[in-house]
């Protein structure tokens, strides 16, 4: 799809869709929706009237040329109250989605006059949601519906403004491309089939990484060098699986290579750890999942994924950070050689582990990940997990949890969620509730033996192997799967949850 800005005469461009946004509860049509409705001879407001359209979120009202001006067809959208209203993102995924209706191959959406700040942000956000509203997994699929799904793209999308030249409006576009091509990087990982998406295959992703950017270094360890590195806790959880585990470590270097081949080293620079959970499979291992919870626990690596996705367009974020992704990779499978509930894992840092419930695992592969991080003295350390049930029990499917050990780093990733459009609600690391994860037998144990607060006791599980080192653990067990289509944006199955945040956070869009 080719995304592109004109200023142009919306009543005359022959797209074969145009796309307007219409406010609820508006006495009157105005601007460019008024002059719309002139141009028709009053179809608009006359069929406002007599559907009863009322311009609520995502309601949606087509419209008839019948030749009277260039677009083929014209469709209204209601945006909800003007106070809390729809964003563009879901406007562009909500008509893009519509547009396959009637095989359109153009579609324009005309905005109105706005700051050249506002104007930006919408271009940037329409962009994200043309495209991510366009995503279907479609791999696995038949030849068939392969065809059908190219046959029924959008070839453009055309945004049509007022007041500020098109050119300045480029560089938004290619920023809600690149967005929305890390988005979809991710769901492609996540939605694949976990016997493809094996520990291997990640590292093999990491790898093409490291092709495409002379900015990224890899490091993987794999058994071998893991036992060497004293990393018990995710070789406990890999032990069942016939999979070989391995720790991705990716590095992106803010600076260029100096002549003598070395990255020039700037101590002043900030090391950003981003650790993402990489359960590949998470059976539960010999806690054995019932089988229902176990059907989509290929999303087990959505964290992984997130932080993979992020290195695909790092150097086009361009982060003045020494950004370091840590992926601790494994499936969790119950065999005769299998972690078994009651065994005591040793982590990195030497803290022991009771893994009294072997589905916990998450926290146990995660506590290596961290104790990495702080022994490469991280400067922030930002952790992806869907690690807890209890998180979709006290959110939703729709929100992460946010925790911190650090107000500040809280309030940085509330802002960058805030903006980029994704929901967290901050959860408290409830200092009284550490006492349900204390151990007779080692430091620590892996559950927090059913006095509810599950999302709580794993953070704070996490917690014991950050130090001081300010820390955020987002648990996006809920929203990194889609069971039903809450948002137009974001389709059935992996969302890629994460990825927009992240950005937000390395390179802010917000003033
Ligand atoms: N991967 C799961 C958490 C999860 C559940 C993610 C549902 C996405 C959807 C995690 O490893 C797990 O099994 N957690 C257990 C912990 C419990 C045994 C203490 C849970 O939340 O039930
Ligand atoms: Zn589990
Ligand atoms: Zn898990």
């Amino acid at each position: 799809m080719i995304v592109r800005v004109l200023k142009t005469d919306f009543l005359k461009y022959p797209a074969d869709l145009l796309a307007v946004g219409v406010f609820e509860g508006e006495k009157q049509l105005k601007g460019f929706v008024a002059e719309l409705d002139k141009a028709l001879g009053g179809i608009v407001s006359s069929l406002i009237k007599d559907e009863g359209f009322k311009g609520k979120e995502r309601e949606i009202l087509f419209v008839q040329t019948h030749g009277r001006i260039a677009p083929k067809r014209v469709v209204i959208i209601g945006l909800g109250k003007q106070k809390n209203s729809l964003c563009p993102r879901e406007m562009a995924a909500v008509v893009v989605k519509y547009a396959k209706n009637y095989d359109a191959k153009t579609v324009a959406v005309k905005i109105g006059k706005a700051s050249a700040a506002k104007l930006k942000k919408s271009v940037v956000d329409l962009t994200e949601g043309a495209l991510l509203g366009s995503y279907k997994y479609i791999t696995y699929h038949g030849q068939e519906a392969q065809a059908e799904h190219e046959r029924k793209k959008i070839e453009e999308f055309i945004i049509i403004v007022d007041g500020v030249e098109p050119r300045r409006l480029v560089p938004s576009i290619s920023d809600g491309k690149r967005n929305a091509e890390a988005v979809m990087f991710v769901r492609n990982l996540v939605n694949t089939p976990a016997s493809d998406m094996t520990p291997r295959h990640m590292v093999d992703v990491a790898k093409e990484l490291t092709k495409k950017s002379k900015r990224i270094t890899l490091e993987v360890f794999d058994e071998k060098e893991m036992h060497r590195r004293n990393m018990g806790a995710l070789l406990a959880v890999a032990k069942g699986s016939d999979e070989p585990p391995y720790f991705i470590h990716l590095k992106y270097h803010p600076s260029h290579k100096a002549s003598n081949g070395k990255y020039a080293q700037n101590s002043k620079l900030k090391k950003v750890f981003l650790v993402g959970k990489g359960i590949t499979f998470d059976s539960g291992g010999l806690s054995l999942k019932p089988s229902k919870h176990m059907e989509s626990m290929k999303t087990d690596m959505a964290g992984g994924a997130v932080v993979l996705g992020i290195f695909s367009i790092i150097e086009a974020l361009n982060p003045s950070l020494e950004v370091h992704g840590l992926i601790p990779c494994t499936e969790n499978m119950p065999s005769g050689k299998a972690a078994k509930p009651g065994d005591i894992a040793r982590a990195m840092n030497s803290k022991t582990i009771e893994i009294l419930n072997t589905d916990a695992e998450g926290r146990v592969v995660l506590a290596d990940a961290l104790s990495f991080a702080v022994a490469e003295k991280a400067d922030t350390i930002i952790d992806l997990a869907t690690l807890t049930g209890s998180c979709i029990e006290a959110l939703g499917e729709e929100v992460a949890g946010l925790f911190s050990n650090n107000a500040k780093l809280g309030r940085e990733l509330n802002k960058a969620a805030e903006a980029s459009g994704e929901y967290v609600w901050e959860m408290p690391l409830v200092k009284e509730y550490q006492s349900l994860i204390k151990s007779k037998v080692a430091d620590i144990k892996n559950i927090g033996g059913g006095h509810g607060a599950g999302s709580i006791t794993a953070a704070l599980f996490l917690k014991e192997f950050v130090g001081e080192t300010p820390w955020v653990h987002l648990d996006i067990a809920g929203p990194a799967w889609a069971e039903k289509e809450t948002f137009a944006s974001v389709p059935l199955g992996a969302t890629g949850f994460g990825v927009r945040i992240l950005i937000e956070f390395l390179h802010p869009s917000r003033p």
